[in-house]
């Protein structure tokens, strides 16, 4: 069975999909870079381990990924899936967990990398907006898309009706990729993403429109 790490700083709602999906993988502990996240009462109240490394506490980015690396080895990690992580990972940790870690992202990758994707598309008056599921790569933002949520941006649309209305989708299409993950059903190798044993040409969509 595969195990999974969740890598959390905020509410851990994603987190909370996850473990409400019933995985065929095990959530087998959860870190925070912050102690007061919500996400670890979330861990807790479902009986999985977290650790707290609070990354104020190391002189630089590498010696904190260096420390949240051996605690994933401890726990015998498979899978890393950063759920609302908040920080930027070194480029050695992310080559050390190549194709074995996944990030969410609320927009539609290869649309609006880094901060504040809902006010820049509305912003911009696109029609449509959503999250994309990703493979984590050196460059922010930019691994292979496994999967996204795709919907349509209402006239009366704000930041927070956005936010909300993209987290819905986030909560369908994450346990949906951790869970091809666990059964096989995406593979990742040297040569490319493997999406039911062929070449994944492009992400799988998932519309609310
Ligand atoms: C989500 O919007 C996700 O796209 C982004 O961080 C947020 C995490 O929310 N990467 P939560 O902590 O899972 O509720």
């Amino acid at each position: 069975m595969i195990k999974i790490a969740v890598l959390v700083s905020g509410s851990g709602s994603n987190l909370q999909a996850l473990i409400d999906a019933n995985l065929s993988g095990q959530i087998v502990g959860v870190i925070s870079n912050k102690p007061e996240a919500y996400a670890l009462e979330r861990a807790k109240k479902a009986g999985i381990q977290t650790a707290v490394i609070e990354h104020k506490q190391y002189p630089n980015r590498e010696a904190f990924d260096d420390v949240m690396h051996q605690q994933l080895l401890d726990w015998d990690v498979d899978l890393v899936v950063l759920a609302g992580f908040m920080r930027i990972l070194s480029a050695k940790f992310v080559k050390a967990w190549e194709g074995k870690m996944l990030n969410i992202h609320p927009s539609l990758l290869p649309n609006y990398k880094g901060m504040h994707t809902h006010q820049r598309v509305l912003n911009t008056g696109d029609v449509l907006h959503g999250c994309t599921v990703h493979y984590v790569t050196a460059e922010l933002d930019a691994g292979q898309a496994l999967a996204q949520g795709v919907l349509k941006v209402n006239l009366h649309d704000d930041v927070n009706s956005l936010a909300s209305r993209v987290h819905v989708l986030e909560h369908v299409i994450y346990p949906q990729v951790v869970e091809w993950i666990c059964t096989g059903t995406v593979q990742y190798t040297k040569q490319g993403v493997l999406y039911r044993g062929q070449a994944m040409q492009k992400p799988v969509q998932f519309c609310k429109l």
